[in-house]
């Protein structure tokens, strides 16, 4: 019996990046096919508020966004988003809670669509990218008052590394704002998910192992909360509004092609029978 703070898997296994970038890059850039589809749909590609609802890759999208920042009591200030993808949340921090946002994900080619997004919308100078692994930071220690992280943490074998790291950079009295999937109290979960087409790319923790984690890194719980309940309704609603015969509204599901419908389908299942779960918090280093 652990605390359930070691991975499944193995214990001290590095990314393994390559498997982790194919996934994500397997629909190829993401910028030009947000414009097109913007346009396509008679939206202004300069317009942060229509490209939002396209570029948040996790679950709740821009409303889960903006509701993490003001639960998290965001309002201006210097942000390192780790993790980052395409961008979108350090854009929706730019634009709606006036941060000056520092991205970094190991996926080069997102860290580009980033930057020519946010180049779009102009937010380049209060957004900026680079790409980087979590396990290792790129950045002295204590520069930065707030780090962010939305679904990224179950593409990391190394917790333990990536949760010092993010202690290491925090500023004393810094937060660390996440929002995260995690091993649930089912079974082993159905592949593929939105985060990993194939198991070897994918690091589930329960809660309990990432909560002991983060105190393990000298980082103080502020809040925390189990949003699996939630989860599970609005994957309900969902299927609810499609057997009405609601049209679903624009999202990035319209980009990542015709298998995401699975990833999709295995999430909502992998949520329904307790195989994954959702948790937020805000944690504070001492
Ligand atoms: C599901 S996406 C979420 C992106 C973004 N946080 C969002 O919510 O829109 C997960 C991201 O984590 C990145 N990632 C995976 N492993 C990483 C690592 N070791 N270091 C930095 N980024 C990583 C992936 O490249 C991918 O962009």
């Amino acid at each position: 019996m652990t605390d359930g703070s070691s991975p499944a898997r193995s214990a001290d296994r590095r990314a393994p990046a390559e498997a982790i970038v194919r996934h994500y890059r397997r629909n190829g850039d993401w910028a030009p096919r947000i414009t097109e589809l913007m346009r396509a749909h008679g939206l202004d590609p300069r317009d942060p508020d229509a490209m939002a609802p396209l570029e948040q890759l996790h679950l709740g999208g821009h409303d889960a966004t903006r509701a993490l920042a003001d639960w998290a009591g965001l309002a201006g200030g210097t942000v390192l988003d780790i993790g980052c993808g395409i961008g979108g949340p350090a854009r929706t921090l730019a634009h709606a809670f006036a941060c000056d946002v520092t991205g970094i994900d190991l996926t080069h080619g997102y860290c580009r669509d980033a930057g020519a997004l946010s180049r779009q919308v102009g937010l380049a100078a209060r957004t900026r990218f680079a790409c980087a692994s979590a396990h290792d930071l790129p950045f002295a220690a204590a520069s930065f008052p707030w780090v962010w992280t939305q679904h990224a943490a179950m593409n990391i074998p190394d917790k333990r590394a990536m949760y010092a790291e993010i202690a290491r950079v925090l500023q004393p009295g810094g937060r660390l704002v996440l929002h995260d999937i995690v091993a649930g109290p089912g079974r082993e979960p159905h592949f593929p998910v939105p985060w990993a087409s194939t198991p070897d790319a994918s690091f589930l923790l329960p809660a309990r192992g990432v909560h002991a984690l983060l105190r393990a890194a000298g980082l103080r719980e502020r809040v925390w909360e189990d949003l699996s309940k939630h989860a599970v309704q609005r994957v309900r609603d969902a299927r609810a509004r499609m057997r009405a015969g609601e049209p679903e509204g624009l999202g990035p599901h319209l980009l990542q092609g015709a298998e995401f419908l699975e990833m999709r389908r295995n999430l909502a299942r992998n949520l329904e029978e307790g195989r994954v779960g959702v948790i937020r918090a805000v944690f504070e280093k001492a």
